[in-house]
């Protein structure tokens, strides 16, 4: 479905929430915030950029709308904008940004950034996905880095074993563990997360090329390859990894598990470290983090940005232009990212209160720059609109939770790209 007829399909659930700034002080800078940071972690990240906005004068309004990944939050949005009632500031990512700059419904940010040197301080890769022809219309927030597993020490020290670097030590590994009646992977059977294993395996399989082949230039050959036959193999094995009570259990629960000793991995964005460290769990300790097995230490990048909406009244343009020029402080950057696992958005924020976890993630990610083993994340809206990520996830998820066999599953893949194509 393309994305304006996706927006005229969400009318039916429009009014969800409330918006307006009832209750601030006259001409008192006011944001409403819509954002799907409600786990642990997150909200403690959410609270920092509350606090720094209320200690600047302003008054903060909360919109959250649960739903790890962010679809939920997405049909909202759609219903309110349609409505006329768009929240101040949300929570977006990737092409999404520019499909709403494209219908005329985001306000430009250039003023703030020329003021605060955003062309100095942001990176170029993410200056791309937060301008639209030039003009900057979002402000990022941190850097996500998609392809980590999550380990309890003690149940891999039970097998003798240390986080795998390939997939076939994943699967020994694994095998081991189930041997021992320990369930090797804490998953959350819902469509993004399945996502989420399915393309650090296409970079693990097939490499950062294959990777932007097959999931962001959505080449036909690469689809239908050999390769993508072997990523499917693999996620049949891992659908036997996890336990049986999987299906529809959110991510940070999935956590909880390698946390409280009923998992032994997860695989998972970094924003599930932001869950560790909330419940005073210590790196290297408690848990463990390596990278997804990878040839050459690639980096699937997912970034969150806030967009704020057009609206009317001053006190609310002056709350856009607060929170957009606070969410890139330098301090603010710091007490954001240490919270939510992420790291900063600019690349100059002193790292030393950082955990060896964000340190290694800030060292791959500087040599994937330099070898060319960056990607976007498909599962998290960077590298694809959401009617083609959409028609990859769909394929995924009808793999995981059925019996079909990779060849078919590469075969509608190629299909359901082809289609959602045209
Ligand atoms: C977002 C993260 C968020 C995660 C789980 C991702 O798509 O980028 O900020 O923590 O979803 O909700």
């Amino acid at each position: 479905m393309g994305f304006k007829r996706t927006l005229l399909a969400a009318g039916a659930a429009v009014g969800i929430l409330a918006g307006g700034a009832t209750g601030a002080l006259a001409g008192q800078p006011t944001v409403e915030v819509l954002h799907w940071w409600t786990s642990g972690g997150e909200a403690k990240a959410l609270k920092a950029l509350k606090d720094d906005f209320t200690a600047h004068g302003g008054k903060w309004i909360d919109s959250p709308v649960a739903g790890g990944g962010g679809s939920a939050a997405m049909t909202v949005l759609r219903a309110r904008v349609l409505a006329g009632d768009p929240p101040t500031a949300v929570q977006l990512k990737g092409p999404a940004i520019q499909e709403w700059a494209a219908q005329g419904v985001v306000a430009n940010l250039d003023d703030v950034a020329k003021k605060e040197g955003w062309d100095k301080v942001i990176p170029p890769m993410l200056q791309k996905i937060v301008k639209y022809k030039g003009d900057y219309v979002a402000v990022p927030v941190n850097i996500h880095r998609v392809n980590w597993i999550w380990a309890n020490p003690k149940l891999l020290a039970e097998v003798g074993a240390k986080i795998p670097t390939t997939w076939a030590e994943f699967n020994t590994v694994a095998d081991k563990l189930k041997a021992k009646g320990i369930t090797p992977l804490a998953h959350g059977g819902q469509p993004w997360q399945d996502a989420t294993i399915f393309e650090t395996v296409v970079m693990g399989i097939g490499g950062a090329d294959f990777y932007r082949k097959a999931l962001v230039e959505l080449d036909d050959n690469a689809l239908k390859s050999d390769t993508m036959i072997k990523v499917f193999d693999q996620m049949r094995k891992i659908r036997g990894d996890v336990d049986a009570d999987f299906s529809g259990r959110e991510w940070n629960l999935a956590t909880n598990m390698v946390m409280n000793g009923k998992a032994a991995m997860q695989i998972m964005g970094d924003w599930a470290k932001g869950e560790f460290l909330a419940a005073g769990k210590v790196p290297g300790k408690d848990f463990l983090c390596a990278p997804t097995p990878t040839k050459g230490g690639a980096f699937i990048l997912n970034s969150d940005s806030l967009v704020m909406f057009k609206v009317k009244g001053k006190d609310k343009i002056e709350g856009q232009k607060l929170l957009a020029k606070l969410i890139l402080g330098k301090k603010f950057q710091e007490t954001f990212n240490l919270y939510k696992g992420s790291i900063p958005a600019r690349l100059d924020v002193p790292m030393g209160k950082f955990d060896s976890c964000a340190l290694k993630s800030l060292a791959d990610l500087k040599s994937a720059m330099k070898n060319n083993t960056l990607v976007p994340s498909m599962a998290h809206g960077i590298a694809l609109p959401g009617n083609l990520s959409g028609a990859i996830i769909d394929v995924v998820t009808a793999h995981f939770n059925s019996n079909m066999s990779s060849k078919e599953a590469v075969k509608r893949l190629a299909e359901a790209v082809d289609l959602a194509k045209s």
